[in-house]
């Protein structure tokens, strides 16, 4: 009975057809459809997300443009699809709507290492999305630095945590780790340097050779490369959709542990 509306739902979606869609085509689209809504239940997903601050004194920091929109539309997508999602989250304008998602909200690389390491062990897939900040200053002032009347002052940076590379150290043969990569020359080459060397199942790459596909848009346009090297190349879509494709890929690889 639940074919008889749904195909001629489908059917009119058929331009210049003027058929029926087969009706086992019809079941299959149903239910792809009706998996899709459970396919991560009872799985946990880790996901970071945003900028890090850096802490120069209790007014500055050391930050990046990272809006958070593809971790954020990564958790809600996780989280549509049934998982318990954790969503170690730098400092960004969003807020998760699902309540499938707890945000764990951080400033520093540092606080995210932290956090990730607290539920790592016990997730089944996690997203490393965050654009963390390489250095942090060494030695944080407590009061605000005073403007130098002639000198200007100099601020030591020290190398931060590689919280992908750290979890990839610490990944069981079960778990899947996903990375991000964003380049802007020799892109596929230093993606599948930094799989292999964060020991990744996947990275997601975005080019900021492509237009759409940057920091701050709802947009973006990646490529996928597995840790055979195999590679996707998607089209520019609506971060929600680019979501869908990742987690689609993600499902393809936690068949196969
Ligand atoms: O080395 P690079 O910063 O290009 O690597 C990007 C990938 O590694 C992303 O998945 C990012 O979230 C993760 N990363 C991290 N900790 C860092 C730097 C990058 O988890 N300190």
């Amino acid at each position: 009975n639940i074919i008889e509306p749904a195909s001629g739902y489908l059917a009119s979606g058929l331009e210049g057809k003027g058929r029926m869609e087969e009706p086992e085509n019809i079941l299959a689209y149903l239910e792809r459809y009706f998996d899709r809504t459970s396919d991560l239940s009872g799985k946990s997903v880790l996901i970071t997300a945003g900028p890090t601050y850096e802490k120069i004194d209790p007014v500055r920091f050391i930050g990046n443009y990272s809006s958070g929109k593809m971790g954020y539309a990564l958790a809600e997508e996780c989280a549509s699809r049934g998982a318990n999602v954790t969503l170690v989250s730098g400092p960004v304008a969003l807020s998760a709507k699902s309540s499938n998602i707890n945000v764990v909200s951080v400033e520093s690389a540092r606080e995210m290492l932290d956090e990730c390491q607290k539920v790592f062990p016990t997730s089944d897939i996690s997203i490393m999305c965050a654009a963390v900040a390489d250095y942090a200053p060494a030695n944080p002032s407590d009061h605000k630095i005073k403007r130098e009347k002639q000198d200007v002052p100099t601020i030591t940076l020290v190398k931060n945590p590689d919280i992908a590379a750290t979890l990839g150290k610490e990944k069981r043969p079960e778990q899947v780790l996903v990375g991000f990569a964003l380049e802007t020359d020799n892109e596929a080459v230093n993606a599948s340097e930094k799989l292999t060397r964060k020991n990744l199942d996947m990275i997601v790459l975005n080019s900021l050779r492509d237009k759409g596909a940057c920091f701050g848009t709802d947009t973006n346009k990646v490529s996928i490369i597995r840790s055979d090297k195999s590679r996707t190349d998607f089209a520019l879509k609506d971060k929600s959709e680019v979501a869908g494709d990742i987690i689609d890929e993600i499902l393809k690889i936690l068949g196969k542990v």
